[in-house]
C-alpha cells in the first residue's frame, strides 16, 4: 500500500519536474527566487504567415501578435517571423529553420492546409506545439483560431443578394473564389453558395491560383469575353486583394455599377466601397484573433491549459477536438465605416478620405 502510493507521488513529480524541464528548455532564465510569476517568460514563439500581398498579415496580424506576446510575457517573448510568399515548399523550409532555432512553440497561417500536416508532425515530434492561425492546416495542431468562415461566404453572398435586389436573375453573376489549397476558401465558397444558388445565374466559376489580384483579373477578362458585357449583374469576389483586379478589369471593359463583392477590410477595399466602385468587404477584427493566437501560443509555450481561452472544439481532416476560438464577423458596407475599421483603429478618418477620395467621402456624409 504504502509503497503503492510512494510510487504514484514520484510518478507526479517526475511529472512536475518535466514540466519544470521543459520551462527551462523554453528560455527562462529569470532568477529562481521570484519564479512563478515569470517562469518561462523568455519564450521564443515562431509566427509562420502565408503571403503578403494581401494586405492584413503584415499591417494587422504580425504586429498585434507580436504585441500580445511582449504583453504575455513581461517583454520577454520573442516572437521569429517568416512569410511564405504563396510558396507551400518555402513554408516547409521555413518550419525546419525555426525547428533548428528551437523556437518553443509555432503559430501557422498555411499556405497549403495538407501539404504542411508533414511539418506539423516534425515539430510536435521535437516538443513544439502548435497553433494553426486563420487557416486550419492539418496534421497533429494543439490549437486552432479563425473567423467562422462559412458565415464569412454566407455574409459576402447575402450582402451581393441585397445589392441585386431584383435584378438577382436578370443576367449572370461571376464567381471568384480563393485558392483551393486554403481551407477558409472552401468554406468560403460554400457559405456563398448556399445563399446564392437558386437565386442567381453562375455564368463563370473560378478558384484562384494562389488567391493573386492579377490571376483575378485574367479570369475576370474570360468570363467577360465568355458571357457578354452587358450580361454580367454582379462578382462574388471572396477578398478585396481580389476585388481590386476583377475591378480593374471591369472598368477596361466600360463595365460599372455593378456589384463587387470583398473581405479583409482593406484600405484600398474600403476606398472603392466609398467611390461605390466596391459594394462591401467583410470586417473581421484581427487584434481579437490575434490576441486569442497570442495567448494560446504563450500558453502552450509555458505549458498551460488552454481551457480559459478556447470553448470550443474543432475537427480538421485529421484531428478532431482541436481547442479553438472562432472570432464573429460583420458586413462592411459604406453605411457602417465609422462604427468598424475607424472604430477599432484600423484606419483614420483621414486616411480613408485622403486626396481625390475626400469629396466621395462627403458624398456619403462619412466625416
Ligand atoms: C484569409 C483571408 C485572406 C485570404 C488570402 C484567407 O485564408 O482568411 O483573410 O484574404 O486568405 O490571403
Amino acid at each position: 500500500m504504502r509503497r503503492a502510493a510512494v510510487a504514484v507521488a514520484t510518478t507526479a513529480m517526475a511529472v512536475s519536474l518535466a514540466a519544470c524541464g521543459s520551462a527551462k528548455e523554453s528560455g527562462d532564465k529569470g532568477d529562481s527566487s521570484d519564479s512563478a510569476a515569470k517562469k518561462g517568460d523568455d519564450i521564443k514563439v515562431g509566427l509562420l504567415l502565408p503571403e503578403n500581398q494581401t494586405a492584413r498579415y503584415e499591417k494587422f496580424d504580425k504586429p498585434l501578435i507580436e504585441k500580445k506576446v511582449k504583453e504575455l510575457t513581461n517583454n520577454k517573448g520573442e516572437v521569429v517571423y517568416a512569410n511564405a510568399k504563396q510558396d507551400a515548399t518555402l513554408q516547409a523550409q521555413q518550419v525546419d529553420t525555426m525547428i533548428t532555432n528551437k523556437v518553443d512553440v509555432l503559430i501557422v497561417d498555411a499556405v497549403d492546409s495538407k501539404a504542411i500536416a508533414g511539418s506539423v508532425k516534425k515539430a510536435k515530434d521535437q516538443g513544439i506545439k502548435v497553433v494553426a492561425y486563420d487557416r486550419l492546416a492539418e496534421g497533429p495542431i494543439d490549437a486552432y483560431t479563425s473567423f467562422d468562415n462559412v458565415t464569412v461566404g454566407k455574409t459576402q453572398g447575402e450582402a451581393l443578394l441585397k445589392a441585386l435586389g431584383d435584378k438577382a436573375k436578370s443576367g449572370q453573376i461571376v464567381m471568384m473564389n480563393g485558392s483551393s489549397t486554403d481551407p477558409n476558401a472552401a468554406q468560403f465558397k460554400e457559405g456563398a453558395h448556399s445563399v446564392l444558388d437558386g437565386k442567381v445565374n453562375v455564368g463563370r466559376e473560378y478558384d484562384t491560383k494562389e488567391w493573386k489580384p492579377e490571376n483575378a483579373n485574367a479570369n475576370m477578362e474570360g468570363a467577360i469575353s465568355a458571357v457578354g458585357k452587358d450580361k454580367i449583374v454582379g462578382v462574388y469576389s471572396a477578398n478585396d486583394g481580389m476585388a481590386g483586379g476583377i475591378i480593374t478589369a471591369l472598368k477596361a471593359a466600360g463595365i460599372a455599377n455593378i456589384p463587387v463583392t470583398g473581405q479583409d477590410a482593406e484600405l484600398a477595399g474600403v476606398q472603392r466601397i466609398i467611390t461605390g466602385e466596391q459594394y462591401m468587404s467583410v470586417y473581421k477584427s484581427y487584434p481579437q484573433e490575434a490576441e486569442v493566437a497570442g495567448a494560446m501560443a504563450v500558453a502552450l509555450a509555458k505549458g498551460e491549459s488552454l481551457d480559459s481561452i478556447a470553448k470550443e472544439k474543432v475537427d480538421s481532416a485529421t484531428t478532431k477536438g482541436v481547442p479553438s476560438v472562432l472570432v464573429p464577423v460583420v458586413s462592411l458596407t459604406k453605411d457602417n465605416i465609422k462604427e468598424t475599421v475607424i472604430k477599432e483603429g484600423f484606419y483614420t478618418l483621414d486616411e480613408i478620405c485622403a486626396g481625390n477620395y475626400k469629396a466621395a467621402c462627403d458624398k456619403i456624409g462619412l466625416k
